[in-house]
């Protein structure tokens, strides 16, 4: 199976996945016209679209696609988010004709959110719930909803890789050094994290094993998360709260 990264609007990731018998489908599509062109210009078929939320800039692209490919089967969380014609639950198993996911919801940043994850071939799409070194903004649910939620993720195997819906890594990174006030905890990643941006001109896709020693949003359990725990006094949701909020500040 092949995931082509489309980058979409100003920091959005739309992903084409496909396989040799090119069959294909379009995950967050947020603009139509370069995933229209891709397709096209690889002699796809677009079979299924993928949503993981309501926001706009991970929708807007699905009107343009069914002009062009009026078949093409929309998967969403909600019958509410436009041109929906399956809408997924918590624990559904979905299939498209080249993998299958099971849906997981996480309430949070929207109360509809979903995340993709495909058992088999160990990759998760996780939207706007979990980026590198980071999580989305609680816009809708409450802070202990996207504490839980992300616990969802922590649970999944180590080697699962991971496909975000922005490109926020390098500013995820800086907050997290400025935090814990020992950069060089972080200079590994950081390292492994510009050659990334300066080679493929992205940070993503990224392990999950490496996001539970980094990223202290998602685990409170780490060295580093320990460390910053015992010396504020917090307990793991705590720690989770005082991030997210101190970065909602910036
Ligand atoms: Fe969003």
């Amino acid at each position: 199976m092949n995931i082509k990264i489309i980058h979409q609007l100003k920091d959005n990731y739309s992903y084409i996945l496909f396989d040799k018998t090119k069959d294909s489908f379009v995950i967050d599509p947020a603009e139509s016209r370069p995933i229209i062109e891709f397709i096209k210009i690889n002699n796809l078929k677009l079979k299924d679209v993928f949503i993981t939320h309501h926001h706009k800039d991970h929708t807007a692209g699905v009107n343009g696609i069914l002009k062009e490919f009026p078949e093409v089967n929309i998967h969403s969380p909600s019958s509410q988010i436009e041109n929906t014609r399956f809408v997924l639950h918590n624990n559904d198993e979905v299939s498209s004709s080249i993998n299958s996911f099971k849906v997981i919801a996480t309430p949070g940043h929207t109360l509809d959110h979903i995340i993709y994850f495909d058992k088999n071939n160990k990759i998760l799409f996780s939207g706007d719930t979990l980026f590198r070194l980071g999580c989305g903004r609680v816009f809708e649910g409450t802070l202990k909803d996207m504490f839980l939620s992300l616990q969802k993720i922590n649970e999944l195997n180590n080697n699962t890789i991971i496909y975000c819906g922005h490109e926020y890594t390098l500013a995820n990174l800086k907050f997290l050094e400025n935090i814990v006030d020992k950069k060089e905890l972080y200079s590994n990643i950081r390292k492994r994290i510009e050659d990334d941006l300066n080679n493929k001109g992205s940070s993503v896709p990224f392990v999950l094993e490496e996001e539970k020693v980094y990223n202290l949003y998602l685990n409170q359990s780490s060295k580093i998360a320990k460390t910053i725990k015992e010396e504020l006094r917090l307990t793991d949701f705590e720690l989770f709260s005082f991030l997210r909020e101190k970065k909602d500040t910036l």
